[in-house]
């Protein structure tokens, strides 16, 4: 029989387990590259204004919707949208929004589990020696099984972390939403803060490690993130990569923050809950990864060196760049545990919050118990976990991550305030928002719902396949080697999408409907 729906135990679990939901990986290593790609300074001014033009309004409209969804028993898209909209198509529109969590999960989890062994190689001390990023690279892909070196031959390292963390993730899925993701956050959000402050001393307090080279220093680096540069705003490319960069950090255009906001109940807050969410999640991003990543990197590389290790790829800065560098400190592989660990607690209280929403959908559309959920999700995470890990060099883990994390989160917003905002209608979705509210939120915060936040996104979405998308999506720059394995992206994403559909199908025929409660019979 199915169990009832969790709720959250305490305001402040709730308010750590969806900082928690929101600060990871995009916070610590992906927001320092997209700031270094993308001219630092010129970078943060398209980034503010994402932020508050499609940051904070999604973040609220999801908050409202899990809410909603949560107090008539779904906490995913599908049966959220079935209640917003009544059309037969709402549901299978939700699909997206477990499609896309839980996809972007199977890859999240892996880069994660690279953190976790780079805390244990810093503590063992198994990359000091490496003086170059040749040699550091050489490292990490073969340490990702990519090539064999005389530090690593084959998946053995690899595959053991993944496993670990892997492992990690479903024993705290396994324990439900208050046991598992709000203890979790409990403990792991304090270590984070002050493991990241820790850090940030350490950094400002570097100055100008080579008296030589008075140009790499702190103090150059902090200037030029901070720098305001507008030149670049007529840039499209930089407004893509910031509202990107929005997206990703906050964990909207999802699916994931409705999980977490349906386990709250109808009278409670989503105006301040949502806002404090952005608010925790920016001041980890800017403040703490802001101040760790590009002031580090311009001390010892300076600010064109900097560029050039991001412009390198996307886990170049953390992965070899840092190493380096904490090498060249007193207590470096301290530092560099501590750096390693930080990403591994933003990274699991992140990785638990991706993949929650699947379980939701399978104890709620389909009753199943928290068991029986947690088994399905584990096998399925671990089986389409292979090909990622298997296929890293044939650009496997970044082909998901263009599908799910570029094109999917995007598409997926736009989707969900047109059923927010437009069908379920700019009053309704309005009064959603305010009920309950424990701040006012200024009056205009209703037209840039309304109007300024869809139209904004329909223009990311069309710039964006008009600028890279079309190409990326016809393969045109595909090596033909990788083509096999971009089509395999493509008929794996497929079949699951397929698979969801078909579950959804089942799940919502009238009698299940009828029997579940969420319908009742009319009498004539
Ligand atoms: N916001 C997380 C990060 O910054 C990623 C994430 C996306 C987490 C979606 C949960 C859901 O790494």
């Amino acid at each position: 029989m199915a169990q009832p729906r969790e709720l959250w135990n305490s305001r402040i679990g709730l308010v750590l387990a969806t900082a928690g939901n929101a600060i990871g990986l995009g916070n610590f290593l992906r927001f320092p590259v997209q700031c270094a790609q993308n001219g630092g300074g010129a970078f943060m001014v398209p980034y503010f204004v994402a932020l508050l033009l499609f940051g904070i309004p999604l973040m609220w409209c999801e908050w409202a919707m899990g809410r909603h969804g949560g107090v008539k028993g779904h906490g995913t898209t599908p049966g959220i949208f079935y209640h917003l909209w009544h059309h037969p198509l709402a549901k299978y529109l939700g699909v997206f929004g477990i499609l896309i969590t839980f996809g972007v999960g199977v890859y999240y989890l892996y880069v994660m589990s690279w953190t976790l062994a780079y805390s244990f190689f810093s503590l063992t001390g198994k990359y000091m020696g490496i003086t170059s990023e040749a040699e550091m690279s050489l490292f990490l892909s073969s340490f990702q099984g990519v090539k064999d070196s005389t530090y690593f031959q084959g998946y053995g390292y690899t595959y053991l972390f993944y496993l670990i963390s892997l492992g990690l993730v479903i024993y705290v899925l396994s324990r439900g939403v208050v046991k598992g993701l709000e203890r979790l956050a409990k403990y792991g959000m304090p270590v984070l803060f002050i493991f990241g402050i820790i850090l940030v001393v350490r950094v400002f307090t570097l100055g100008t490690p080579d008296p030589a080279l008075p140009d790499n220093s702190i103090n150059a680096g902090l200037g030029f993130m901070w720098n305001p540069n507008f030149s670049t705003l007529k840039d499209p490319k930089v407004w893509l990569a910031a509202a990107g960069q929005v997206f990703f950090t906050l964990s909207v255009g999802f699916g994931a923050i409705q999980t977490y906001a349906s386990y709250i109940r109808k009278k409670d807050d989503v105006a301040l809950n949502g806002l404090s969410t952005a608010a925790t999640n920016s001041f980890a991003e800017i403040i703490l990864g802001g101040s760790i990543g590009i002031p580090i990197a311009v001390a010892f590389f300076g600010v064109a060196g900097t560029m050039t290790v991001a412009q390198g790829g996307a886990f170049n800065l953390g992965f070899q760049a840092m190493p380096l560098i904490f090498q060249q400190m007193p207590f470096g592989q301290l530092f560099g545990t501590i750096w390693f660990f930080l990403l591994f607690v933003a990274g699991i209280t992140s990785a638990v919050a991706i993949t929650q929403p699947f379980m939701a959908f399978l104890q709620d559309e389909f009753q199943l118990t928290r068991g029986k959920a947690t088994a399905i999700t584990g096998f399925l995470l671990f089986a389409l976990g292979q090909p990622v890990i298997f296929f890293l060099k044939y650009g496997f883990l970044d082909d998901m991550d263009f599908w799910l994390g570029t094109f999917g989160v995007t598409f997926f917003a736009c989707v969900e305030i047109v059923v927010f905002v437009w069908l379920f209608g700019p009053r309704n979705a309005w009064k959603e928002l305010t009920d309950g509210a424990d701040i006012k939120i200024p009056r205009i915060f209703f037209y840039i719902l309304t109007y300024v936040t869809p139209i904004l996104l329909f223009i990311l979405l069309g710039t964006w396949l008009y600028q890279s998308g079309i190409d990326t999506i016809l393969m045109r720059n595909v090596a033909k080697a990788d083509l096999p394995y971009v089509i395999g992206v493509r008929v794996m994403l497929l079949l699951m999408l397929i698979g969801m559909g078909i579950g959804i199908k089942y799940s919502f025929t009238h009698d299940r409907l009828l029997k579940r409660g969420v319908i009742r019979e009319v009498r004539k």
